[in-house]
């Protein structure tokens, strides 16, 4: 597509701002319609065996309360019958709440108290009382990693890629070797706003139902198989999410219980997680990455070894891409991969921003770190060295890789040639200070995609698609994207997302919404615009320059091109004259479609290079992350403020991962014992007073028809591999396990 930008690209406030922050804005847990009961989730406490007596009746006699849900009550629906596997799909069993007494985890519900009030459900809950017949179970991973597997069914991007040349013979026959086993620690999803459902279930048996989801129309898919209904029975509705990355994507047991409740009492359901609730379901797996590099003595890298162990459930085969991102990154002869899952009694790990290449990548760049310094070399002048232009382990062209410009230009930003190379070399003080850098890749995917435009007798464009916000500025770029391809001013478009009946789009995830939905929200507008431009041509009471197509649409109105200034018609006035109250117009942006999308022949990846420093207390060993300089190469910019935003947002995240969050699990219960905030660290903003963004001008027409890549999970990849190796530079102690604590 050949465009010129007007706005594309422009730093738009966005538009759904001020909604928010005012209140408007309705989150999954705000409708509240007449009759609405409140449910509260009682969980197990133990981790593997089977409900022997559920003791009720002091729940019951609570005042307000309506029901308790168990398995032993509750409606018979087709997912009792037969697992329904989510679109995003973990092969395996899924779990099915309330499915019979079996006890798979802790933290299952056991029973849902519905009441007349939050309190009454509540205080109910608690007085709910279960015996158990307790069978062994192990939640330890230094065990399971025993037991570790590679599923049967996998998808084939998640099986280890063949080697390339010899990688232990030239490990052994290398210079200089490095080898150790890096460790990523647990992570859980705390967004704002934590998982809640409201469910109607209406007089005629159809549902509508408000979920904090990442794809209503993946829920509604689940609901619909879930209770044998077709898809026209269930709406789900998710206009604003208060935060996901990874944590909305499965349909979740409260979006199944509340709808199961509602079915059950005929009345209207809210169930919301609480905050704790959140630590038994979302959350990134622990890993362990056994990584060896052998280089030659001018740091040319000879051998790359990476193996790879996550966790998973008992019951589905949870997998990342989390070996692979140094072999496609990195020229070297020799590489070789493995990857292996192994099993405790937990639920399942799940997404989170980045899966994968988030653990990968970090554990894997804080190994180059160590065979920089190994080799005596600069981190940067190393991975210059070491450079690749291809997907080195595919041998596949890329569509664009300007990581070599965010090196040089970050480097540039940060300062980075005034560093000292020797660790402890640089101090303020009392204050030892470390400057570390790291590189990141993520892939730039693309997912098929529909939207709808229509344009009103109000002069209004509506925009409609099955797209989720969870925050990344979604409606924002759509308008933006709308106004530069219809030729309407920002403030006559009106944009509609989060509900299952607008047209076709996937699940809000992988980094993809911009490029896909933003070529869906193309072509639309592309295709409307041409329609009411044959319209008009064959009209009969259109002026002639109208009626001759000599006319653009531009500020929101026809304006004749030959330059005469009452050649000029406006929206509302053309619909009128063509008698039409309004025009509307669908497309569906496929890879290939109209958009010169290579899905095949080449890869497509977003790249980064992060900077950071680090002051270490000399006494206390506490540590500050001070500033960071995140240079992004993700292809073309929708909005550089909302962009930006993502970027700062993933380096805060990725400092968690650094220095604070670490679920730690009680393994003779099976649970996540620090599941609150006074025991579970994240970072805010405050926390890092000095954060730049720049992204690189990197022009790719092959990656997706409107040259974007995407920018929601590139910012966490490489940002805590910076941060743990500034700590070395500051330090001179290598830590390789994530989070790094004072005094670790
Ligand atoms: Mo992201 S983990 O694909 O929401």
């Amino acid at each position: 597509m050949n465009v010129i930008s007007t706005q594309i690209g422009q730093p738009v406030p966005r538009i759904d701002g001020v909604a928010k922050v005012t209140g408007q804005a309705k989150y999954a847990a705000e409708p509240h319609p007449p009759g609405m009961l409140y449910g509260v989730i009682v969980n197990s406490p133990i981790a593997r065996g089977r409900i022997d007596t559920i003791h009720d009746a002091a729940a019951r006699d609570v005042a307000g309360v309506v029901d308790i849900m168990t398995h032993l009550n509750r409606p018979h629906t087709a997912l009792f019958e037969k697992a329904y596997v989510d679109g995003l799909g973990v092969p395996g069993a899924p779990y099915r709440p309330l499915h019979d007494g079996t006890i798979h985890f802790n933290g299952q519900p056991v029973a849902v108290v519905f009441a007349e009030t939050f309190e009454a459900a509540r205080e109910a809950a608690m007085l709910v009382r279960v015996d158990y017949e307790r069978w062994p179970h192990n939640a330890d991973f230094d065990v399971a990693l025993h037991q570790k597997y590679m599923p049967s069914r996998t998808r084939s991007n998640y099986v280890p890629p063949k080697p390339r040349g010899n990688a232990a013979e030239a490990y052994a026959l290398s210079a200089v070797r490095v080898e150790g086993r890096y460790h990523l620690a647990p992570e859980h999803h705390n967004p704002m706003e934590m998982h809640a459902t409201t469910v109607i279930m209406e007089d005629d048996g159809t549902f509508t139902v408000w979920d904090k989801t990442q794809g209503p129309q993946a829920v509604q898919a689940y609901l619909a198989s879930a209770l044998s209904l077709s898809k026209d029975q269930v709406r789900v509705r998710n206009p604003y999410v208060g935060g996901a990355f990874g944590s909305g994507l499965r349909a979740l047991h409260n979006v199944f219980l509340a709808t199961l409740g509602a079915k059950m009492l005929r009345r209207p359901v809210r169930v919301t997680l609480t905050r704790p609730q959140m630590f038994t379901h979302v959350f990134r797996p622990e890993a362990v990455m056994d990584i060896a590099l052998g280089a030659c003595r001018d740091g040319t890298l000879q051998s790359m070894i990476v193996e790879g162990v996550t966790d998973t459930s008992r019951f589905e085969h949870n997998m990342e891409n989390i070996v692979i991102w140094g072999l496609i990154n990195y020229r070297c002869p020799n590489a070789m991969a493995d990857y292996r899952i192994a099993p405790r009694d937990t639920y399942t790990s799940s997404d989170m921003r980045a899966p994968g290449a988030a653990t990968g990548v970090n554990l894997l760049e804080m190994a180059i770190d160590e065979m920089a310094y190994a080799c005596g070399m600069d981190p940067l002048a190393f991975r210059l060295h070491n450079y690749s232009d291809i997907d080195a382990m595919h041998d596949m062209p890329l569509t664009s890789k300007a990581l070599r410009e965010a090196m040089v230009q970050g480097a540039q930003h940060f300062g980075w040639h005034d560093r000292t190379m020797a660790p402890g070399s640089m101090r303020d003080g009392r204050e030892r200070i470390g400057w570390g850098m790291a590189t990141g890749i993520w892939d730039a995917m693309f997912s098929p995609t529909s939207a709808r435009a229509r344009l009103g007798r109000d002069g209004r464009l509506h925009i409609a698609t099955a797209a989720s916000d969870i925050g990344t500025g979604t409606y924002t770029i759509l308008a933006q994207t709308a106004a530069e391809a219809f030729g309407m001013p920002l403030d006559r478009i009106d944009i509609e997302l989060g509900d299952s009946t607008l047209p076709e789009c996937p699940t809000e995830g992988g980094s993809w919404t911009a490029a896909s939905a933003g070529a869906a929200v193309w072509l639309a507008c592309d295709s409307l615009r041409a329609r009411l431009f044959t319209a008009l041509a064959g009209s009969a009471n259109a002026p002639p320059w109208v009626k001759q197509g000599d006319m653009t649409l531009s500020g929101g109105a026809l304006h004749g091109v030959n330059g005469n200034d009452a050649d000029c018609l406006s929206l509302t006035d053309a619909l009128s004259l063509l008698g039409l109250d309004g025009l509307e117009a669908e497309e569906a942006a496929k890879p290939g479609l109209r958009g010169k999308i290579s899905q095949m022949r080449k890869a497509r990846f977003t790249h980064s290079a992060v900077f950071c420093e680090v002051r270490v207390d000399h006494d206390l060993g506490t540590i500050r992350v001070t500033r960071l300089v995140n240079a992004v190469a993700a292809g073309r910019i929708m909005n550089p403020k909302t962009a930006a935003s993502q970027i700062r947002g993933a380096m805060v995240m990725a400092t968690g991962m650094a220095l604070h969050e670490e679920s730690l699990m009680d393994e003779r219960v099976g649970r996540f014992m620090n599941h609150n905030f006074a025991e579970y660290h994240i970072p805010a903003h405050a926390d890092i007073p000095d954060m730049d963004v720049l992204f690189m001008d990197e022009h790719d027409d092959e990656v997706s028809p409107l040259g974007v890549k995407g920018v929601g999970e590139i910012g966490m990849c490489g940002t805590a591999a910076a941060i743990a190796n500034a700590i070395f530079h500051a330090t001179g102690q290598r830590h390789r396990n994530l989070p790094i604590m004072p005094g670790a």
